[in-house]
């Protein structure tokens, strides 16, 4: 350590949470920066899965305190259910969470605004969580976002909230989509409100104390390189920027804090949502990939699109982030495939392109060039040592590490917490 950055290298859920928790074993903080419940991460202690959005993956390792931090935006009641769930399992989270003042708040208007945009598009649909995100992050770059902040003053956040929910009801009617009720909704801000107070607190200077006493720190990415607001083929992208570059808005930490960047990278590609995905694969394999897999969303349970690894976009991933270390995910899920495939750079109108040349238009069309490795029978899920996987498995490995030109750490193939393979 100290101040490591993971990241999902794709189009998210990679299985950073796993991967966020293994690590977190070492860290005095693990810290939120972006995004908002659109994450789902899927943490397995013991014979118990926990599914969280918001609260940091660490969370369950007795030492590791939780941060989030202002790049944030929070809904007061997803993030009150997740802290109900944890404190039943016996987690002191006035020791153990701190949540900036400076998030911002998804109200319930947003919600309806991100529906009422998706309706709207038709057949164009981005294929958004429904979760209020692009709304909640539009209303901060515009001045009219309503931060934790707000809320410590609540006769004036009445105020605030009244004259912006006005607004936003008068376009959500416009769009044919309810109003929300502005009386119940305060009513219920009041209750969450009561929840959080004590939890809020100046996480900028939580962050940068640890980091000063060189203390272990994991900025836990959300989502995936691939949907970041600047660099995916946008629209088809998420309200945050997803890139390591976030932490430094989005914490406080100041870039050249952070010690190393830990890339995820799942052993072949998934996308929920619309947007191009070059390499998607559809039928058989497709299906045999996601059902073995459960690759379906954490947050809205939606069939993930499935496709090859895409090491074009990977690798663009690895350059604008300066990957220092991967890991590989699920590779145990390829297990038994006659095939396996790997895109090695893409060909446009017959003539090579590369992902950053390409907008949203030019990506549906690219013809994926492929490279083929033959595969391998045997279930992986319990070898512990690379030495002992196939060979067909290894050679796979190499050849990512190699094309990428970073460092390998280990090799994730089931989803306990043991599950690993050193490289
Ligand atoms: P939004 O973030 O809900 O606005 O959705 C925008 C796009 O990002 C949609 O295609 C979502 O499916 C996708 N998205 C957002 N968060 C995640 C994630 O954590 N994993 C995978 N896809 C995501």
């Amino acid at each position: 350590m100290p101040a490591i950055s993971i990241i999902g290298l794709q189009w998210g859920d990679e299985g950073k949470g796993k991967i966020v928790d293994l690590l977190a074993q070492k860290a005095d903080y693990v810290v939120r920066y972006h995004g908002g419940n659109n994450a789902g991460h899927t943490v397995v202690v013991g014979t118990k899965k926990h599914f969280f959005h918001l609260i940091p993956s660490g969370i369950f390792h007795k030492n590791t305190k939780a941060v989030i931090s202002n790049g944030v935006i929070l809904d007061l009641e997803v993030l009150s259910k997740e802290m109900d769930i944890l404190e039943k399992e016996g987690i002191n989270l006035l020791y153990k969470l701190c949540i900036s003042p400076r998030c911002h708040l998804i109200l319930p208007y947003h919600k309806g605004l991100d529906e009422a945009y998706e309706n709207a598009r038709g057949n164009n649909l981005l294929g958004t969580t429904k979760r209020g995100i692009g709304p909640a992050y539009s209303d901060k770059v515009s001045y009219n976002g309503l931060r934790v902040y707000d809320i410590l003053d609540w006769k004036d956040f009445i105020n605030k909230f009244t004259f912006q929910a006005k607004i936003k009801n008068k376009i959500l009617k416009t769009f044919g989509v309810k109003a929300i009720n502005i009386y119940k909704e305060l009513e219920k801000l009041k209750k969450l409100r009561r929840r959080i107070l004590p939890f809020v607190k100046d996480t900028y200077k939580v962050i940068n104390e640890a980091a000063n006493k060189r203390k272990n720190i994991l900025f836990e990415g959300a989502h995936g390189i691939m949907l970041d607001l600047d660099w995916s083929p946008y629209p088809f992208a998420t309200g945050s920027n997803t890139v390591v570059g976030s932490i430094n808005t989005g914490s406080g930490l100041p870039v050249n804090k952070l010690n190393s960047v830990v890339g995820v990278v799942k052993a072949f590609t998934s996308r929920v949502g619309g947007g191009p995905l070059p390499t998607e694969l559809k039928g058989r394999i497709a299906d045999a990939i996601r059902e073995k897999g459960g690759e379906y969303g954490t947050t809205t349970g939606r069939p993930r699109r499935i496709g090859w690894l895409d090491l074009e976009a990977v690798r663009f991933s690895c350059l604008i982030n300066n990957v220092n270390e991967i890991v590989i995910t699920k590779l145990d899920i390829l297990s038994g495939l006659l095939d396996i495939k790997v895109c090695i750079g893409y060909k446009l109108n017959g003539q090579k392109v590369s992902y950053s040349e390409c907008g949203y238009k030019e990506l549906s069309k690219i013809k994926p060039v492929y490279k083929s490795f033959t595969g391998w029978i045997d279930d992986i899920s319990h070898v512990r040592n690379f030495s002992d996987l196939p060979q067909e498995c290894r050679i796979f490995i190499n050849f990512i590490g190699k094309y990428l030109g970073v460092k390998i750490k280990f090799v994730s193939v089931g989803a306990e917490r043991n599950a690993n393979i050193k490289v």
